[in-house]
């Protein structure tokens, strides 16, 4: 994705962002993890715990972001525990309120670096090294924050608070990188959500050109549309993956579904819901007719319906 540098107030961190995806070290390392973890995950990517680690059509958004919210709260509460002095172990007990929470902080962690492995692998390119250096940092802090834990079981409280409060200063640095992978790059986001046009019924393609079984992709007013033609049904949606932004109709079609060439999510070509994620949003279904000849479309909401393309 390009990145815009028009913005002088936001030139600084595009620099720096572009410059961590050149670094030889990451690249290599990039590809060492890449070599491991693939195979893993083609292996079992069709497995539901897979698919719900991304959030899946089950949950409609990616489950990492929401996750990813648990440590940093836990964490901060440690800080604010620490700054107030609320860090003492209560009467009879060893384990102090901030060592709990710092404790709670690494097992959402834990979780958290789970799902995001599950989306690092459905992402390319610089988007996977940005990936990876946000997860790197995110286990630089919570290692910080399992070294803290540790010196605060073992009485030593001051070294605990330093730890911590450093732990959580990567954290949140590695947030940063997360958030630029969101909204500067647009990974795990919709890539159809604004996709409604055209506004009227336009020819897409003529009708001899898509023949029963065939499968094409056109453009029609600036929108890329996917057509199949199904037991003479003609069945129109948004040709851009939601997941992210692959053409669909270099896919394979398979019982009026079609399977995303790049990370393979499914989409039902009737309805365009999920079959199968990695997307967690429905393609947008276009209504389809046949008109002297031509194949026509029009816009729709980009929401999933359950209503099939007109013939008439
Ligand atoms: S682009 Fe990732 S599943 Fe389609």
């Amino acid at each position: 994705m390009a990145e815009s540098g028009g913005d002088p107030g936001a030139a600084w961190h595009q620099r720096v962002l572009a410059e961590i995806t050149r670094w030889p070290w990451l690249r290599r390392l990039n590809d060492q993890v890449a070599e491991a973890v693939d195979p893993v995950y083609d292996r079992f990517r069709a497995n539901p715990a897979v698919e719900l680690m991304h959030g899946g059509r089950w949950l409609g958004h990616s489950l990492h972001p929401a996750l990813s919210d648990l440590p940093i709260g836990f964490w901060s509460a440690v800080l604010l525990l620490d700054m107030a002095g609320q860090d003492v172990p209560p009467e009879g007990s060893r384990l102090d309120p901030a060592s709990t929470l710092n404790a709670a902080g690494i097992a959402a962690a834990a979780a958290t670096a789970a799902t995001g492995v599950a989306d690092w692998t459905v992402s390319d390119a610089e988007d996977r090294r940005v990936g990876l250096f946000h997860g790197l940092l995110n286990g630089a802090g919570t290692t910080l924050q399992g070294m803290s834990l540790a010196a605060r079981l073992a009485g030593r409280r001051r070294t605990g608070q330093v730890l911590g409060a450093a732990g959580l200063s990567v954290t949140v640095a590695a947030a940063y990188v997360g958030g630029h992978l969101v909204q500067g790059r647009a990974v795990m986001v919709n890539r159809v959500a604004t996709h409604t046009g055209p506004q009227r019924w336009v020819k897409a393609v003529a009708e001899e050109d898509l023949p029963d079984g065939a499968v094409t992709g056109v453009e029609v007013e600036g929108r890329r549309v996917m057509l199949h033609r199904s037991d003479g049904e003609v069945h129109a949606i948004d040709d851009v993956c939601s997941h992210a932004g692959a053409l669909l109709h270099r896919g394979e079609i398979d019982d009026c579904t079609v399977v995303c060439p790049l990370h393979f999510s499914v989409f039902d070509l009737r309805d365009g819901h999920i079959v199968r994620g990695p997307a967690h949003h429905p393609q947008p279904v276009l209504p389809a007719r046949v008109r002297n000849g031509w194949i026509e479309v029009r816009g729709s909401a980009p929401a999933p319906r359950s209503r099939r393309a007109s013939n008439s």
